[in-house]
C-alpha cells in the first residue's frame, strides 16, 4: 500500500524538491501553500510519478486553514503516515528597526504554523505509526544576527519537537528535526525586511549553494534511516559543533560573516553605536 505524505510550503523550494522526492519513491502526495497556481505545476510534475496528488490552499499561520488542510487529506486519503512541516518564512531587520508585526508574522507561520499541522496530524499519525518532521534551520541551532525573529521561531521548532519525540518514545512515531545550511531557494527574496516587505533579492549566490532538489534527497535518505535530527552542509555542521564548544568566539564570528553580507544591516548596527 502506498503511504500518504503530507507537506506543507509545497509551491517552491525544499518543499517542492521534497513532493518530487517523495512522489518518485512512490508515496501519494498532500501538499498545501498559499499560492495555488504554483502548486498546480508541482502537482503536475509528482503526478508524471504514477502517484496520487491533491493540492489545498492553506495559509498554516491560520489554525483552521491547518485544521481545515488535515481534514482534506483525510477525507481524500482516510490516512496519513507522514506530516512534513516545511512552510517557512525569514526576515533580514535588525530588532531595534523591524516591526513587532513582522517578528509575529515570521513566529505564526514557522512556530504555530508546526504546532497547529502537528496538533491536527498527530492521531493520524500514532495509529500508521508514521513520522513528523520539522524543517528548521542552523538558525535554530545558533542565534543569527538581522534575523532574531527567525531564529527564534526555529529555536522554539526545535524545542517543540524535541519535547514531542520524547513523548512519543515508546509510541512508535518518529520525529525527525531538519537543519539545512544555506540552500537554493526563494526564501532571502519573500525574507521581510523589517517593514512589512519582502526584501526580494538574495543576499547569497544561490547558484553557490546546495541545491533544494539535494537537500530533499538527504531528507529522504534520512527519514528512511529514522534520524533524530539532520544537520546539513558543512558549514551548517561547523557551525552548530564551534556554537558549542566555543559560544563567544563565534558571536564575533557570526557577526563578522553577517556584517560582510551585500547590504548587511548590522553596517547600521555599528553606526548607531558609534
Ligand atoms: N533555503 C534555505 O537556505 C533554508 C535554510 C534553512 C532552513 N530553511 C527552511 O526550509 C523551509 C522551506 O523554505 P525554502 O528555503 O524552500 O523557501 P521558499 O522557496 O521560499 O519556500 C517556502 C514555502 O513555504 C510556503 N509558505 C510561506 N508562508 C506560508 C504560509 N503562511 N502558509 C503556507 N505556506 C507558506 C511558500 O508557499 P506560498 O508562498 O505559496 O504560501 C513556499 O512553498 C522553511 O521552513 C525555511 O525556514 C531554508
Amino acid at each position: 500500500m502506498k503511504k500518504i505524505v503530507v507537506i506543507t510550503g509545497a509551491s517552491s523550494g525544499i518543499g517542492k524538491a521534497l513532493a518530487i522526492e517523495y512522489a518518485k519513491n512512490g508515496y501519494h502526495l498532500s501538499l498545501c501553500a498559499r499560492n495555488l497556481t504554483a502548486l498546480q505545476e508541482v502537482k503536475k510534475l509528482c503526478s508524471n510519478f504514477g502517484i496520487q496528488c491533491e493540492i489545498f490552499k492553506a495559509d498554516v499561520s491560520c489554525k483552521e486553514e491547518c485544521k481545515n488542510f488535515i481534514q482534506f487529506t483525510i477525507q481524500k486519503f482516510q490516512r496519513m503516515d507522514i506530516l512534513i512541516n516545511n512552510a517557512g518564512i525569514s526576515m533580514r531587520a535588525l530588532f531595534n528597526e523591524c516591526d513587532l508585526e513582522d517578528f509575529e508574522k515570521v513566529m505564526n507561520v514557522n512556530f504555530w504554523g508546526t504546532v497547529y499541522c502537528t496538533k491536527f496530524s498527530l492521531p493520524y499519525i500514532q495509529e500508521s505509526k508514521g513520522s513528523i518532521i520539522g524543517i528548521s534551520s542552523i538558525a535554530g541551532y545558533r542565534g543569527l544576527p538581522a534575523r532574531s525573529g527567525y531564529s527564534a521561531s526555529k529555536f522554539a521548532m526545535n524545542g517543540f519537537l524535541e519535547s514531542l519525540r520524547t513523548e512519543l518514545l515508546y509510541s512508535g512515531v518518529h520525529v525527525m528535526t531538519v537543519a539545512p545550511g544555506f540552500t537554493a531557494s526563494n526564501i532571502r527574496n519573500t525574507a521581510l525586511d523589517g517593514k512589512g516587505k519582502a526584501q526580494k533579492e538574495s543576499p547569497l549566490d544561490e547558484n553557490q549553494i546546495m541545491s533544494s532538489e539535494e537537500c530533499a534527497k538527504r531528507i529522504y535518505r534520512a527519514f528512511q534511516k529514522k534520524k533524530r535530527t539532520l544537520i546539513l552542509t558543512r558549514q551548517g555542521k561547523l557551525t552548530v559543533f564551534f556554537n558549542k564548544l566555543l559560544p563567544s568566539w563565534m558571536d564575533k564570528k557570526v557577526y563578522q560573516h553577517f556584517e560582510n553580507e551585500p547590504n548587511s544591516p548590522l553596517k547600521n548596527s555599528k553606526k548607531s553605536t558609534n
